[in-house]
């Protein structure tokens, strides 16, 4: 498909801002000593403003395609890259011109997880090597609908200066005649919300239309005795999430991104995940989970990391319950409670 090539030359805007609450954390840390307190000060808010230069082609490649399905058929309609896995190391810079002054670097994968559409999943750490933010990183777990010309990221963490951060980045896919974005002057984070989410998540290998498909796996290391086989296994995922248990009652969103087998002793996945709704308040805000799911357990809980559109700036978490699963062919639906704390 052409789209390979799609220029994802962007023009990010950051905006970050940094949260307001540490202070029973240190409870948390048993058996540490001396770093009793720290106090954040006060909350900034900082914009950042560059181009991201994504090179696949030539010889000197800042992305590079390590995993991808393994023949799976996907559907009619699916794009070809459904499941790709880049690793990128994608230079930022002060101007569309790649060889402008650089100011850091985008380090980490990104997924092609959308089934029906050309949407990518970023797990990414923007680091800045100039200026203020020298030596200073911020962490992006985000959807990024790439054939919208202009889109927004969920920044769930950072490093540095940017510690505790959240925040939201605006892109804009750079052409010659639209270099601009205007109106991202001011945000108030108002009051705290607090809204429960209920829905059902399918997850679906076996058939002609799954929604998870296996696109890396241990290439036959030993792992030792009562291993899973399924150690390294890495699924990209694109699964409905529904009103009921029935697959076929309203949709409300996707779960995109991927999970991978992490246990060396137990069945238990690592979610980087991030649920986009598609209906009703939330049509077009999502929620990033980056978490542990210990499968085997039937009642567990996920961290919601950070989130977009009505969800910026979110933290949370997700009970979930197992309702069904085929033994067989793995096949699951899941039951998900998610408390969100939000702003918007
Ligand atoms: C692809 O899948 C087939 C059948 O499951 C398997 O025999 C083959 O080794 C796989 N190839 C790779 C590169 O994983
Ligand atoms: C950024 O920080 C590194 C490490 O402290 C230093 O070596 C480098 O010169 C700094 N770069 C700029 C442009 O300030
Ligand atoms: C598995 O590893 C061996 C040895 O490193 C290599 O020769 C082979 O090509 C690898 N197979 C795949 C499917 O990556
Ligand atoms: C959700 O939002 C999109 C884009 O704004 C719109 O096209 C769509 O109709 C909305 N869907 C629902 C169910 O409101
Ligand atoms: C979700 O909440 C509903 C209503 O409170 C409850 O019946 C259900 O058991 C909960 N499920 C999970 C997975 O927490
Ligand atoms: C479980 O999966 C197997 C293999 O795909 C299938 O043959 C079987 O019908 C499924 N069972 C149920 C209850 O859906």
């Amino acid at each position: 498909m052409i789209m390979k090539r799609i220029p994802l030359i962007s023009d990010a805007s950051l905006h970050l801002l940094l949260p307001l609450i540490f202070v029973s954390l240190s409870w948390m840390m048993i058996g540490i000593e001396g770093h009793a307190h720290h106090y954040l000060g006060k909350e900034k808010v900082t914009q950042l403003h560059f181009f991201f230069h994504d090179t696949i082609s030539g010889d000197n490649p800042s992305a590079v395609l390590v995993a991808q399905r393994n023949g799976t058929k996907v559907g009619n309609g699916s794009p070809g890259q459904f499941g790709e896995v880049y690793v990128i190391n994608d230079p930022l810079t002060e101007s569309p011109d790649p060889n402008s002054k650089a100011v850091g670097h985008a380090q980490g994968l990104y997924v092609f997880a959308g089934q029906k559409e050309l949407l990518l999943v970023f797990a990414v750490d923007f680091g800045f090597t100039s200026g203020e933010f020298n030596g200073s990183s911020i962490s992006v777990l985000s959807r990024n609908p790439i054939m919208e010309t202009d889109r927004e990221l969920a920044v769930v963490g950072g490093r540095g200066k940017f510690r505790m951060a959240r925040g939201f980045a605006n892109l804009h896919t750079y052409s010659i005649n639209t270099i601009g974005i205007e109106g991202h002057a001011h945000h108030y984070l108002g009051k705290e919300k607090v809204t429960q989410l209920h829905f059902f998540l399918h997850d679906t290998i076996s058939g002609d239309n799954p929604s998870a498909v296996l696109v890396a796996q241990r290439n036959g290391t030993k792992v030792g005795n009562g291993s899973p086989g399924q150690f390294g296994e890495v699924y990209v995922v694109d699964d409905p999430l529904t009103e009921s248990p029935d697959p076929n009652s309203k949709v409300l969103g996707h779960a995109q991104g991927l999970y991978v087998f992490a246990g060396q002793k137990e069945l238990l996945l690592v979610f980087a995940v991030d649920f986009g709704f598609t209906s009703g308040e939330f049509n077009g805000s999502s929620i990033s989970v980056l978490s542990r799911n210990p499968i085997m357990e039937t009642d567990r809980e996920l961290a919601v990391v950070g989130g977009r559109g009505k969800f910026r700036m979110a933290r949370g978490f997700a009970n979930l319950h197992t309702y069904s699963i085929n033994t067989t062919s793995g096949d699951a639906v899941v039951e998900y409670n998610v408390t969100v704390f939000h702003y918007v």
